[in-house]
């Protein structure tokens, strides 16, 4: 099977998975608290959210590149994440991978992975 990065377009389809994402996160009404932890400008962001994502999806390893080494709880250790702002942030996910029409087995392939990924970065346990 292709890998998420071979399916989702390479590149240029990950960038535009991760602009969809953080517009999602800029306008739903149910992202505005993890909206909140984020600064104003999203492009920052996106760029790296979308280099992180093409290596974790099978693409070349751009985030390493370009910043170096990231764990990803780690880097989340000094927000407040609880089950309803990961919950926030894999809806905008799903709707991100909705928005690019990707294939429904890959969504709940990747869904189940973000899910995973995102309960490691709760900072509370409610
Ligand atoms: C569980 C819910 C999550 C919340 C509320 C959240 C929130 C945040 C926030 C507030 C930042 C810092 C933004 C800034 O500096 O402006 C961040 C960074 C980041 N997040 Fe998340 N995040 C979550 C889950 C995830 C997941 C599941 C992934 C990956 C699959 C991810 C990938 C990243 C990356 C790559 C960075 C940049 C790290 C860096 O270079 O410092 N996040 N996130």
């Amino acid at each position: 099977m292709e890998s998420p990065y071979i399916q989702l377009g390479r590149e240029a389809g990950v960038k535009l998975l991760a602009e969809r994402f953080y517009g999602f996160m800029d306008t739903l009404p149910e992202a505005s608290t993890i909206r909140a932890m984020h600064a104003g400008d999203l492009a920052p962001m996106t760029e790296k959210l979308a280099v992180f994502l093409t290596g974790w999806m099978g693409g070349p390893e751009r985030y390493r590149e370009r910043f170096g080494r990231v764990i990803i709880p780690a880097a989340h250790e000094p927000f407040e994440i609880g089950a309803a702002e990961r919950d926030s942030w894999l809806l905008c996910m799903r709707r991100a991978l909705e928005s690019v029409e990707a294939d429904e087995e890959l969504t709940e392939l990747l869904m189940s992975s973000f899910w995973q990924m995102a309960d490691m970065c709760r900072t509370r346990s409610d």
